[in-house]
């Protein structure tokens, strides 16, 4: 998987910044926040190859940089891993802040029929692009992301992401039932070969991996559910993901299909068709029972919480404190969930995940709050020995937060008395001026100062 596409760009030989470095050592939802946090106040980040070789101290580590590397100094900034989102649809960017609709009708007035557009490459191409520049101005350098239904959509979505060397994870939306039918897979087989021939085209091309991508249990048959099944076991390395336990009416509908018995409630649709494991992601997770968190927990799944897009839909408040509950830590990650979220930014989304534990009484500090949108959603993809640290050995993807970014936001973080209280402003205020810049493989890919050319 760590093969480099010809049209990714090239690599620096050597790449060395200089700031306030941040990243985790531990879990700080199962050990105390200042366990879990590695702050070095003056460091030195070392990247070559595109891979991180030293985070330390800079007074210890400027002399073992090679003759005539400049270091960069964003001196007062703050250095961090770059944000993964675990969940979003590209193809909906522009239907982004569609009114006054929960789950079902909003899927119906404003999702397919926008999704739909993307069997022609020439719509798809320019919002796949879009898409990729809006993640890195928000300091995303990672996202799990769903296509549309036709294999044109991953395509176009996958040769923007490669171009600009991202570890992108995508796939190809699987549905055979209740979508218009211009939409739908002509069957799981049809389905299946699709995928199969996507997933030869792209994963393991640059950093892309691929994702089996049913879109949920009401929009496919348990025919089709079985065959994405068997899809992610035949292709090794591949991930998983899907929609669970939104909506209330999306439950019902759900219950309808795959009555009880022999299902025991949603998650346990999935987990009849082969749906669960580690590396598969589930998406929402708004509404589940004690039971299905157990399952999460106890087949390694990860879920992607998505607190605007809950918020907006009017879906529910996600229950963090179930999730990480100790002896049955289910790895969490943040997600946009763009377009149904309101904003691709993770610092806004962390800004509502942390409103969202207020009110069910489970409020998360800055260390939590940014593990989850770096550790958090990387554990849940099983990408966190690759991605999400700033440790030596992980890829060199990170992010240059400007505390300073905006005027209220200087006078906050400057009067922020520990490294914790400046992180939790900064996920709480910040938003794409906050990114001062952002490194893909250690090459810089994003600076918001830049001039346009
Ligand atoms: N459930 C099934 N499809 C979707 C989607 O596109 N967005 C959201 N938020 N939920 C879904
Ligand atoms: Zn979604």
């Amino acid at each position: 998987m760590r093969s480099w596409s010809s049209n990714a760009p090239d690599l620096p030989p050597t790449t060395a910044v200089r700031g306030r470095l941040v990243w985790f050592r531990d879990d700080p939802f199962l050990t105390s926040s200042d366990n879990a946090l590695v702050y070095v106040d003056d460091g030195l980040l070392i990247c070559r190859d595109g891979e991180i070789v030293a985070a330390g101290d800079y007074g210890q580590l400027v002399a073992t940089l090679p003759p005539g590397v400049t270091v960069v100094s964003y001196r007062d900034k703050v250095i961090l891993p770059g944000l993964v989102g675990s969940h979003a649809h590209y193809v909906q960017m522009r239907i982004i802040a569609s009114y006054g609709e929960q789950l079902p009708e909003w899927l119906q007035d404003y999702v397919y029929p926008e999704e739909s557009r993307f069997v022609d490459p020439a719509y798809a191409r320019p919002i796949a692009a879009l898409f990729c520049d809006e993640l890195l101005r928000s300091g995303t350098t990672t996202a799990m992301v769903y296509c549309a239904p036709s294999p044109e959509s991953v395509d176009a979505l996958f040769e923007e992401s490669v171009g600009r060397g991202m570890r992108l994870v995508a796939g190809k939306v699987l549905m055979d039932r209740n979508a218009p039918p211009a939409m739908l897979d002509s069957s799981p087989e049809q389905a299946y070969e699709d995928s199969a021939n996507l997933i030869k085209r792209w994963h393991g091309v640059g950093r892309s991996v691929y994702a089996v991508t049913p879109r949920f249990a009401y929009t496919c048959t348990s025919r089709m559910l079985s065959a994405a099944g068997e899809l992610w076991r035949d292709h090794p390395g591949t991930l998983l993901q899907t929609h669970v336990s939104e909506n209330v009416r999306e439950i019902q509908q759900v219950a309808e299909l795959f009555p009880r018995p022999p299902y025991r409630d949603y998650i346990d649709v999935y987990e009849q068709h082969g749906l669960l494991g580690p590396g598969a992601v589930f998406a929402h997770a708004v509404h589940l029972s004690k039971r299905e968190w157990r399952r999460l927990h106890e087949t390694g799944s990860g879920v992607s919480h998505c607190p605007t897009s809950n918020l907006f839909l009017g879906s529910g408040l996600f229950r963090m404190k179930r999730a990480v509950k100790s002896g049955r830590r289910v790895p969490v990650g943040l997600g946009s969930d763009v377009a149904g979220g309101t904003s691709l930014s993770l610092l806004q989304t962390a800004s509502e995940a942390y409103k969202v534990g207020a009110l069910r009484g489970f409020p998360m500090d800055g260390v939590k709050l940014f593990y989850l949108a770096t550790v958090g959603s990387a554990t849940a993809m099983r990408l966190d020995h690759l991605i999400g640290s700033l440790e030596p050995g992980h890829e060199a993807d990170f992010i240059v937060l400007d505390p300073a970014a905006t005027p209220q936001l200087d006078a906050r973080t400057s009067g922020a008395d520990t490294v914790d209280d400046l992180l939790f402003s900064l996920a709480v205020m910040g938003d794409d001026r906050t990114v001062l810049a952002t490194y893909i493989a250690g090459r810089l890919a994003h600076h918001r100062d830049a001039r346009p050319t």
